[in-house]
């Protein structure tokens, strides 16, 4: 047990998908995986741990937000030995032919500031994904047929943005979407020598301003789910 998950030992699976939403995390193990049990419950962050095609796997929540993701993957890194983690989660389209519903593989994810910037201080760092997953990835989902980008995301700090300007840099250089948890992700996996993606819906869109209905947000998420466990075991 750690200060945030109740799991024993061994209850967790050395791959691990996380989803911002608890719920989407109860939801995708009773879709997707076979033997569920459900393996953490402190303060509500829902984690499950069952078999995908013979394979475990661990679906734990990870909350909104770099710090809170910060403290989940530190923990399934250094005391449940998590060996791959991937992100399945939502984003908002930076470009015009990012279309809602379509899946963005962040490459890199670019940040103002991340739990880590204290140690890097004024080094830039560049956090990346593993190439490994990100080919595995972008091989089901062109098997899938979905529509798919892959580049670079924003991981900010805000939802509910003060910077227009900001957004205007990331769209002006490419920046494909904007979420707020990869960049520290891809930064602890680094750090530890573990395996790290971010597998993104676009689920509104910041030129257009659309965004997709509550249902429409079921589907699109399954789809990532899969691509994210054939990602972890191609
Ligand atoms: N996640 C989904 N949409 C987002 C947005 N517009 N900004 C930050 N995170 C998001």
């Amino acid at each position: 047990m750690t200060i945030h998950i109740g799991a024993a030992p061994g209850d967790i699976a050395e791959t691990v998908l996380m989803p911002g939403d608890p719920y989407r995390a109860k939801w995708a193990a009773e879709t997707f995986l076979s033997d569920i049990r459900q393996i953490n419950a402190v303060r509500g962050m829902l984690g499950f741990t069952g078999t995908w095609n013979g394979h475990r796997v661990t679906i734990q929540g990870s909350g909104m937000g770099m710090p809170s993701l910060s403290i989940y993957a530190n923990e399934l890194i250094r005391d449940y030995n998590a060996q791959t983690l991937i992100r399945i989660g939502s984003c908002g389209g930076m470009q015009d032919h990012v279309g809602l519903r379509d899946i963005i593989l962040a490459m890199t994810a670019s940040t103002l500031t991340s739990p880590s910037s204290a140690i890097f201080r004024e080094l830039n760092f560049a956090p990346c994904a593993d190439w490994s997953l990100l080919n595995a990835a972008a091989t089901a989902a062109k098997a899938k047929g979905t529509q798919t980008h892959i580049g670079g995301i924003y991981s900010s700090d805000t939802f509910y943005d003060e910077r227009p300007d900001l957004n205007e840099q990331m769209v002006r250089h490419g920046v494909l979407g904007v979420e707020m948890e990869a960049a520290e992700l891809y930064t602890l996996a680094a750090r530890y020598n573990r395996r790290a993606l971010a597998v993104l819906t676009v689920s509104d869109h910041l030129i257009t301003g659309a965004s997709l209905p509550a249902q429409e947000r079921e589907r699109s998420f399954a789809d990532m789910v899969e691509i994210a466990l054939n990602a972890a075991f191609p």
